[in-house]
């Protein structure tokens, strides 16, 4: 039975991104890839359907942004929902809209909604004690303040989240809290805000989603069973800020609704702009299904939050029936991370690989992060398109039109008469479209997409079985029925990839004159019929070349540079000592006589120095990533000489060589400005 046939419509959401940068491949394996494959997916099967999408145009991220650069909060949004949304768009994500946070029709939709649960008596008001910038005079809110992280002590913990071990937090449980405005110590100051009551829910959510719902995917089952479990609190949904929906209440002025409240009722708001007459029926009829698409940051808002306000506010609004976040993608072993520029931005990969937009849509879906983090590296990318996109998929595509060509002028050949071994491989498609079905439905993208690429497998192997080409003089109505079960192959392929790669479904549709896909044709072998010809043929993959994917790497690694550079500070002094103490500490300049690689250790270098003696000095310094050793010969250095020799494997050691520690990491030799005698004393 299918399991959703009780429903006669399903509404997708997407996860509404911060307009403060550009979408990148973390964004888009988490959220929008899987949401497009679903609701292609959806479409294809005939079934009502709509995708909501928006920029997430409020809260802290866009006002630091802003400050930053010295701009308004709204130049940074209208310049990044711009960008966000014609990328979205180059890669095919189809939304049936794409909206944003700050149009009218949503500030009337959170306003009247925030307005609608304060008449109805739904939220508390409460004074509390809280962090303000006595020079920036304003409170701090979520991200306007760091520090300490109380549960792992990540020392850049952010006011509403610690990013590294994912608790989040209020500004005033940071220890050593810093306005990021100011950098000053802020202090304590009364204000007061509306909290809505998550615990009257609690019992109302832990039936629903703990009994309800069990069969949502683990990681979201148990993140809301341990915030269950914890007991639910109050929770405040005002801000004091200047950016954002102003509280729709007397005297509430400078205060805003919290982002969190606002940004989920933008997927009512965009619902409403989208279909202003028959909004309601998408959200308040039980026969429609809500699947929210988010990433695991976002499980708490979408699950318990959002849901929360929906149940308070009534009037028939219905709770999601499924919620299918995703983990995150690292990119080449390290967080994403958008201030970091340690990302592949979407607007930049379609600029430099214009017309690969189904090869990322196919790497992401590949390494979906659906159960546990995933990585995406750049070899692995060149990999999928040369061995599995070029090599499995266009290469079959590419040889049965080529050999339609060749033997039948492009015109699809009769069917004759099927043997088993024609029947067989048409079977095994009709089996991986059941099999394709039940991974889509359960929302299992990477498996799913695995099968339909098992369809062009299966369609290589029988070309490889039945070996067309070598029988077109002796039997060329075995070759006609060979290459029509093999176009009905491409057909099926056509059918089963459009939800992962809709460009190249749509090439293959204008090859194969196929208009009308659905999914319920897939599986069979009737697709396309005999004598109809083919279209001009196209070039579906071709192979990615190394030193493309090294210039990715390299733009990656001098992100990193900068960034480094830019994000690198002065360590801070030590406590002081008494000269005493430091004149103890001999140094003393030396000229350099020899210096060698020490053998199999790949960091050391060791050098015979002249330090006035006569009797040359040997010193070990870990410099050798950072200097040949002939650059060094001839050249003077400073060494401390009064520490106690040691051995580095196995060559005695006597004295340690000065060094700068540079903003990248790297080792500068510190020498003097002019020519000192050997063995003079530096103090
Ligand atoms: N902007 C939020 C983020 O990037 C997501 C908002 S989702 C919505 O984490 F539900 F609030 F819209
Ligand atoms: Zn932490």
């Amino acid at each position: 039975m299918d399991a959703n046939k009780k429903f006669k419509r399903t509404l997708i959401t997407t996860a509404l991104p911060y307009a403060n940068g550009p979408v990148h491949i973390g964004h888009l394996a988490g959220v929008y890839v899987p949401a497009d494959i679903y609701a292609r997916y959806l479409r294809l099967k005939g079934e009502d359907v709509i995708m909501i999408g928006g920029s997430d145009e409020h809260g802290v991220p866009i006002t630091i942004k802003a400050k930053r650069e010295g701009v308004t909060p709204q130049d940074i949004v209208d310049r990044y929902h711009g960008i966000i949304k014609d990328s979205m768009k180059g890669l095919g994500i189809s939304f049936d809209i794409y909206s944003r946070t700050t149009s009218d029709i949503h500030h009337e939709t959170a306003s009247e909604f925030f307005r609608h649960l304060y008449d109805k008596g739904e939220f508390i008001e409460k004074s509390s004690m809280q962090l303000y910038d006595e020079a920036a005079g304003q409170f701090l809110a979520d991200r306007y303040v760091t520090g300490e992280c109380p549960h792992c002590h990540n020392p850049q913990a952010y006011g509403d989240q610690c990013e590294k071990c994912g608790t989040s937090l209020s500004p005033t449980d940071l220890i050593n809290p810093k306005s990021a405005l100011t950098d000053t110590t802020p202090e304590m100051r009364e204000t007061f805000h509306w909290y809505l009551p998550l615990d009257k829910w609690q019992d109302h959510l832990s039936q629903w989603i703990l009994e309800g719902h069990k069969e949502w995917r683990s990681n979201v089952y148990g993140q809301c069973k341990s915030w269950l479990d914890m007991g639910l609190q109050p929770r405040a949904v005002s801000r004091d800020l200047d950016w954002g929906v102003p509280v729709p209440v007397e005297g509430a002025d400078g205060k805003v609704l919290y982002v969190w409240f606002d940004a989920p009722i933008g997927y009512i708001s965009n619902t409403k702009e989208l279909l202003p007459d028959e909004w309601e029926k998408w959200w308040k009829d039980p026969e429609t299904r809500i699947i929210n698409f988010i990433g695991k940051d976002n499980i708490v808002f979408h699950c318990i939050v959002f849901p929360a306000m929906l149940s308070a506010y009534g009037d028939g609004y219905q709770l999601p029936d499924n919620v299918p976040a995703n983990e995150f993608l690292n990119l080449e072993g390290d967080k994403i991370s958008t201030s970091r520029n340690w990302a592949v931005w979407l607007h930049e990969y379609l600029e430099e690989f214009p017309g690969k937009q189904d090869v990322l849509r196919y790497v992401l879906t590949a390494n979906a992060p659906e159960t546990k983090d995933n990585d995406f590296t750049w070899a692995d990318f060149q990999a999928r398109n040369n061995s599995e996109l070029v090599a499995i998929l266009g290469n079959f595509v590419n040889r049965v039109v080529v050999l339609t060509g060749k033997y039948f002028g492009g015109t699809v050949p009769d069917a004759g008469n099927l043997e088993p071994i024609d029947t067989d491989a048409l079977a095994e498609i009709a089996s991986l479209k059941e099999k394709m079905t039940e991974l889509l439905d359960g929302f299992h993208f990477r498996d799913a997409q695995r099968e339909a690429m098992n369809m062009a497998r299966a369609g290589n192997k029988y070309l490889q079985e039945t070996e067309p080409w070598k029988m077109w003089k002796t039997d060329p109505e075995r070759v006609a029925t060979v290459l029509h079960t093999a176009l009905q192959i491409v057909a099926n392929i056509a059918i089963a990839f459009e939800p992962f790669l809709p460009f190249m479904s749509e090439k293959l549709c204008s090859i194969l004159g196929m208009k009308d896909l659905s999914w319920d044709k897939l599986g069979r072998n009737d697709l396309i019929s005999s004598g109809s010809i083919l279209g001009e043929s196209a070039l579906l993959f071709e192979k990615i070349e190394d030193a493309v994917v090294e210039a990715q790497v390299a733009k990656l690694q001098k992100a990193k540079e900068e960034n480094a550079k830019q994000a690198w500070k002065p360590e801070p002094i030590a406590e002081n000592v008494d000269i005493e103490f430091f004149s103890k500490c001999d140094i003393r300049v030396g000229t350099i006589m020899e210096c060698t690689k020490v053998p199999k250790a790949d960091k050391l270098l060791q050098f015979k120095i002249d330090d006035g003696t006569g009797q040359p000095r040997t010193i070990v310094s870990g410099i050798a990533k950072y200097y040949d050793p002939e650059q060094l010969v001839g050249k003077q250095v400073c060494y401390i000489a009064n520490l106690p020799a040691r051995k580095l494997k196995g060559v005695e050691s006597c004295g340690m060589i000065l060094s700068a520690v540079n903003s990248d990491g790297s080792l500068t030799v510190i020498g003097p400005t002019g020519p000192v005698t050997p063995g003079a004393k530096v103090g």
